[in-house]
This record gives C-alpha cells, structure tokens and sequence, in this order.
C-alpha cells in the first residue's frame, strides 16, 4: 500500500495518565470497536482474547482514518510496555514507529518515570508531540504542564494538544496530528525484504504469533523466509492485522504493520528485535540493534508444600511459553527441598512472574534473594558462571570472582542529588557523569555492581527521592571483585537458601544486620534458636531466640475437646507457610529478611 498514507505511532504515558482512555477513544472515533467492546477497555485487557482461534494481544492497532484532507489513511499504533527491565522490548516498538504522543495528565505534569520512555523515542528519532490529556478536571493547569514540558524534556509545545479522553475532548486534534506530524514511513517495497519483529507469543491453536513492522519489501502468505539471527527458516501460512479484531490480508508491504504465522513452535525462536528476511532472496545486512537477551537476575523458587512440586513445574513452563526472557531449571536446598532456578531480565520481571504464580497458578512460594551471574575461576584454571550463592566453591579454591557492572542514568531533581550520590556511594559505585539538564533537573550516571542493585537499590532511592527519581540503565561489563561467601546458621545448621555472596568490605556489617532482622521474624520455639552469620568457618554475627512453650489449648478450660481441635488444626494451618531448617521452624518472611539488608 502506498506509504504517503500510513502512520506508525505509539503512546507514551505515566501511569495512570490515561493512555488506555485515549487509546480506546482513538479505536472508537475510528469505527474499530463495536458497541458492545465500547463498554470495555479493549486495550486494557490482561485477560487475553479468543477470536477466531488467534490470541489478540492489543499491540498493535490498525486504525482507519479519513482525515480533513479527504484521503484515507492507516493509522498503527503500536503499543509499548513500561518498565526499566523491558527496555530493550520498548525501544524495539519504538522503532517500529516514526512517531510518538507524549499523553500527560495536566493536573500532575510530568513525572519522573516517564522520561526514560520519552529519551528512549527522541533517541530513535522518532517526532515526538505533547497530547494534555484530563483537561476537563478543574485542577488541570495545561499553562504549567506544558512549561514543565518545556522546560524539562525541551519538546515544543506551541501545537500541543489539549485533550480529554475521558470526555472525548481533543480526540479529532490528535487523529490529525498523527496525520500531519508522524512522518510516513520510507521503505523501498522493491528491496529485499526486511521486517522488524517487535513482539511475538504463544497461541496453542496456531503456534507463535509474529508482530513485525515491514521496513522494506513485501510478505505474503506461502513466502519462505528465515530469520537472520538464528538463520532459522519457515513458510509463512498467514499475514494479517489487528483491528484490533485478527483481519487476514494478501500481503503485508514497506511501512505496513501486522502479524504473520509461520508454524514456529516457540516464542525463543521468534526474538524480539530479530529481522525477518526471505529465504530465496534476503537482505544483506539486519536491521540495527538486535540484541539476545539474557537472564540477569536470578533467585530460587521453592513451593512452601513439597507437594506441589509438580504444579510448581507446569506453571513455570506456562509462563515459558510466552517469554523467551524467563528461564528455568530445577534446583535442589538441603533447606528448602526441590525447586527451580529461575532467571529474570530485572527485578520488577522477577516480582511479575512470582506474583503471576501465586496468583494465577495459585502455587504457594518461598523466594530466595536474588542474585547475579558471577564469573569464577578456580586455583585449578577453571572458569564457572555461577547464578548462586550455595554453588561458589569454598574460598581455598578461588582464584578469582568478577561481578556484572551496570551503568545506571538517574533523573532526579536537584534537590534530591546529595542523598542519590551518597546511595550510590554506599553502594560501591563509581561517579561518571553529574550533568544539568535544567535548572532543576539532573542527570547523574554512575557504574555500579549489579549485585547491589539487585537487593534493595530501586526501593531506596524511590524513598529518597519521594518517587521522583527515575532510574535506568544498561549492561557494561564483568570486573574484578573482592567478593566473599556469607552464610547463616541456624542452631549451627547451614541454611545454604540463604546464603549470600558479598563484597568483604561489607560482610561484617550485613552479616550483623542479617541476623538482626531474621530474630525478628523467627517465632520463638520450645527451645533456644542460635542464628549465626558465617563466612567459611569464621563466625561473624549472632543472635538468640529464646524459647517458650506455647500451649495454645491452655485456653481451653479442659472440658471441650471439639474446640481444642479446632485449635490444633489452626496451628497446622499457620505452620503451612513454615519451613523445617533442622527441628527449627522458619516463616517465609526470615527468607525475605535476606531482602531488607542493607
Ligand atoms: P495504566 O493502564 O495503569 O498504565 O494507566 P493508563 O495511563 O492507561 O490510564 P487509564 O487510561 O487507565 O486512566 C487512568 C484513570 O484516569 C482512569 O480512572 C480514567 O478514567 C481516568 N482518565 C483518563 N482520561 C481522563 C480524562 O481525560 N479526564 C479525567 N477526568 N479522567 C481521565
């Protein structure tokens, strides 16, 4: 089709901004939802939707437009997930756009999580335009937003919008904004075939969906193609677009957006930023950017009932089957029983797939703290990648230990800087780069040890920040490290689930925090509970529990013997979320004191 009258956009919003509001008001003005589907949100759906035996996941939209021109255009938006850990998922869809709105609630302006988004489009070089959404609200201040928006990010705001999607303000604005300021797209339909694949998933009638922005040439139905990062090679059975109802089409061509199925069994071969060529005739080089993703934060997962070993199982590879970034595999803790090691891309997609699993799969879980990838090599010459604590070879055997380093971008506002360079201080971090980015806003880069950001940095520096930090980063490289085994015992038993690995320079200090916050949580038990922290035989820290006897039927008056069960069975029920470390009895939550050391 001819590109002069397609549009590839997306939205960029903070939370709660109103991004699915307008979303769904552009689906409705353009005649995409039914009266029926009005009523929901569309795009907003976790739940997915069946149709015609295709998993529409609301990623991209195809929209149909007449604009005040009188032509007809073609309207895709694309849309982005919003976190740090997905970043390399947002800039993908990013780049399959030419264009962006900036959606920003003008009784809020701008706020920091955003801006990450918004550098990430103007890196792209994608036109970014500001939309003022939540005009109708008498507390909207559109005058101070857009001088916000000015001011920090530097977009023009002459021509912004003002808009209210709730109240269907400003939605015609914004179609002919799209039109008049995203540029169209400019791929040779006569190249070779180069596509972009900027999403892709499991549906179990018809294999692995494909979403891919075509840069240039053309894909049509029975085309052999192959993709260029695993030179795996398919016949495709079907191209289509998202309206957002699975619409089939003969082809898809040069600036066009739209899926395809091509019998690929699983979401790891079909990887996100991967360019999809033909067989027979393909592009010489890939489209820029394609990087394999890999697990960079790992913790053990463990079901609480041994019992549910199994369902633990199933669910874990459910999850698989739609992100090629989770991996897992089984693991074993004298502590905790059987389990899995699973790997995630960060912290927030470790939160998401835990919470997924308890909520979804209803598998009760203990969690143990996270940790990252350490390259070992031992006296012998050896080199191991070791993902856990409780597998470090015992110190004698250690040559040495490098850790990941992460360069980290912070903006925060000026006010805030001196506590955000003493966090990144404290932990171990090496200053680059502290740059104004206006009068009140500043850009601090450091490198840091990802081992210290993986236990509780986001949280700190959101506290002390008041949330107006917002924290980005990317993968730099492996540096030497002094770094030691800390363990715990409890009644001189090693709890190998809650060993950790540390930098020596702070062992003494969280070992003594680590036993500190534990005996807060370790109920007391009929006898003493010894909690020790240790590296190798050396003990550094400890604390006592003392015991008691807790006789829950004393209450009981002799007499009624139902009751005295009842009681007995409800202390059965509150022990199910223990764990037996030796004859002590430990809550989940001493598994997670791991995670409040700081
Ligand atoms: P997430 O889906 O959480 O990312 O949020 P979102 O950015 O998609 O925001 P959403 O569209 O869910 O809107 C958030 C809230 O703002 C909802 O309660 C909407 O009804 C409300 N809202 C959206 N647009 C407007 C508007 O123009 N005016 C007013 N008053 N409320 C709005």
């Amino acid at each position: 089709m001819d590109q002069q009258y397609i549009r590839n956009f997306s939205i960029i919003a903070h939370i709660d901004h109103g991004k699915s509001t307008l979303a769904d008001r552009l689906l409705e003005t353009t005649g995409a939802l039914t009266d029926r589907e009005k009523t929901e949100q569309f795009l907003d759906k976790m739940e997915l939707e069946r149709e015609r035996g295709i998993t529409i996941k609301a990623q991209a939209v195809r929209l149909n437009y007449r604009a005040d021109d009188g032509h007809d255009y073609v309207l895709n938006l694309i849309d982005t997930p919003g976190h740090v850990d997905f970043t390399y998922e947002v800039s993908r869809s990013l780049t399959a756009c030419e264009g962006a709105l900036l959606v920003v609630d003008a009784s809020q302006g701008v706020e920091a999580q955003t801006l990450a988004n918004v550098y990430l489009a103007i890196d792209q070089n994608l036109e970014v335009f500001p939309v003022l959404n939540k005009i109708d609200l008498p507390s909207a201040d559109a005058k101070a937003v857009k001088a916000e928006i000015e001011e920090i990010i530097g977009l023009d705001t002459a021509d912004a919008v003002e808009a209210s999607a709730k109240e269907g303000i400003g939605i015609h604005e914004i179609l002919e904004a799209v039109i008049k300021k995203v540029p169209r797209p400019k791929g040779n339909p006569d190249a070779p075939l180069k596509a972009l694949i900027f999403d892709s998933w499991y549906d179990s009638y018809q294999g692995v969906i494909v979403l891919v922005r075509i840069f240039d040439g053309c894909l049509k139905k029975g085309d052999k193609i192959q993709l260029m990062a695993n030179k795996k090679s398919y016949e495709v059975l079907k191209v289509g677009v998202f309206t957002p109802h699975p619409v089939e089409m003969k082809e898809l061509s040069a600036g066009e957006v739209g899926f395809l199925i091509a019998g690929i069994k699983v979401v790891q071969d079909a990887k996100v930023g991967d360019t999809l060529t033909h067989l027979h005739r393909p592009a010489e080089t890939p489209l820029p950017g394609f990087k394999e993703v890999k697990p960079m934060v790992f913790s053990g997962l463990y079901p609480i009932d041994t019992g549910e070993y199994d369902s633990l199982r199933d669910a874990l590879e459910k999850l698989r089957l739609n992100d090629s970034s989770f991996s897992f595999e089984p693991e074993n803790s004298l502590a905790l029983g059987f389990g899995f090691r699973c790997g995630f891309l960060g912290l927030l997609h470790m939160e998401i797939i835990q919470e997924r699993l308890e909520r979804e799969f209803g598998v009760d879980l203990i969690t143990t703290a996270p940790t990252v990838v350490y390259n070992v090599t031992t006296v012998k010459g050896e080199h191991l990648r070791v993902e856990s604590a409780n597998k470090l070879p015992e110190v004698q055997f250690i040559e040495r230990i490098d850790e990941p380093f992460i360069l980290a971008s912070i903006h925060v506002p000026n006010e805030f800087v001196g506590t955000v360079l003493a966090l990144c201080e404290e932990k171990r971090g090496i200053q680059r780069e502290i740059k104004y980015l206006t009068a009140n806003r500043v850009m601090v880069v450091y490198e840091l040890p990802l081992n210290e950001i993986v236990l509780d940095f986001y949280d700190r520096l959101k506290s002390i920040t008041r949330g107006y930090a917002s924290f980005d980063y990317e993968h730099l490289d492996y540096r030497e490290s002094a770094l030691v085994r800390l363990n715990v015992l409890i009644n001189g038993d090693l709890v190998d689930a809650l060993s950790l690995i540390v930098h020596r320079d702070k062992a003494q200090y969280r070992g003594r925090d680590l036993v500190s916050k534990m005996k807060e949580f370790i109920p007391r038990q009929q006898f003493e509970v010894a909690i020790q922290a240790a590296i190798g035989g050396k003990v550094i820290a400890r604390e006592t529990v003392k015991a008691l006897r807790k006789d829950v039927t004393a209450k009981c008056y002799g007499g009624d013997i139902t009751r005295k069960r009842k009681l007995l069975e409800k202390q059965k029920e509150g022990k199910k979320r223990m764990k037996q470390v030796g004859n002590v009895e430990l809550p989940q939550e001493a598994f997670l004191a791991i995670l409040k050391v700081k």
